[in-house]
């Protein structure tokens, strides 16, 4: 049985004092580590410390937006591997479809990034995702299958254990469309199938594959029923524990 996740991108959202607020509702909320959720969120850079250091001995789980895949040095601007993880980051995303879309970041570029996270010990959600025109031409499975491919090129098996997958439709991120639960479970199905042909079957089972894209506590439960999705990435619906924290429910709710 895969444990749920349910994630929380702030994305360039909050500051300190409000993210600072809103952490401490969640670690409130998750206080003690559950067989069936896990709960993660992701502030921005810049709180990772004092946002860390509020859900300190709950079970809110710290990552990461984004990271550089080279070591310290000279790259302005940029956040290396073991500075997320002397912030307490568990976790990172990569490949966000705001990085793909807005700062250019190609396959090639985010596997170098994967690749960086897991060496250094994060675990990495790798977000993929079909554009509005790749679907209705009838491409999305083509376009989940390349950047699949690009994202774990040269990853092994026991490397990828550490990468949970997170299937978000770009024509459903902040736009209030969700995936309707068919459209999801379908795209998930066909991510696990690709998971068990290029790594195994075995292996295929016990990753994660969450759902993203204008989940909302009205729509969590029936997306999370489906049974190849087993989390979610949320991102306006994390801003607010009032938002957030009955998506958590409905996958207690689930899991139990
Ligand atoms: P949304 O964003 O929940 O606001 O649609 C999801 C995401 O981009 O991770």
């Amino acid at each position: 049985m895969r444990r749920f996740l349910i994630a929380g991108n702030w994305k360039m959202n909050t500051l300190r004092q409000s993210g600072v607020a809103l952490a401490g509702e969640l670690a409130a909320v998750a206080v003690h580590e559950e067989a069936g959720v896990e709960v993660l969120i992701c502030p921005p850079y810049p709180y990772l410390l004092p946002v860390g250091e509020r859900i300190g001995g709950s079970a809110v789980q710290l990552g990461a937006q984004d990271v550089y895949f080279e070591s310290p040095g000279a790259f302005t601007g940029e956040i290396a591997v073991e500075m997320l993880k002397d912030c307490g980051c568990r976790y990172v995303l990569i490949g966000h479809s705001e990085r793909r879309a807005i700062l250019g970041e190609t396959d090639a570029v985010i596997n170098r990034k994967v690749r960086a996270a897991l060496a250094g010990g994060l675990t990495v959600v790798l977000c993929v995702g079909e554009l509005l025109a790749e679907r209705q031409s009838g491409q999305t499975e083509e376009v989940l299958d390349r950047q699949m491919e690009g994202g774990f090129s040269g990853i092994s098996e026991a490397e990828a254990a550490s990468i949970v997958v997170a299937y978000e439709p770009v024509w459903a991120i902040g736009t209030g469309v969700t995936a309707t639960p068919e459209q999801a479970e379908s795209a998930h199905e066909h991510l696990r199938k690709w998971l068990a042909r290029r790594y195994s079957l075995a292996f295929s089972e016990k990753t994660r594959i969450l759902y993203g894209g204008s989940v909302k506590a009205d729509n969590a439960e029936t997306l999370l029923s489906q049974p190849n999705v087993d989390g979610a990435l949320v991102g306006g619906a994390s801003l607010k524990a009032a938002t957030f924290v009955p998506i958590i429910e409905a996958a207690r709710k689930l899991a139990n």
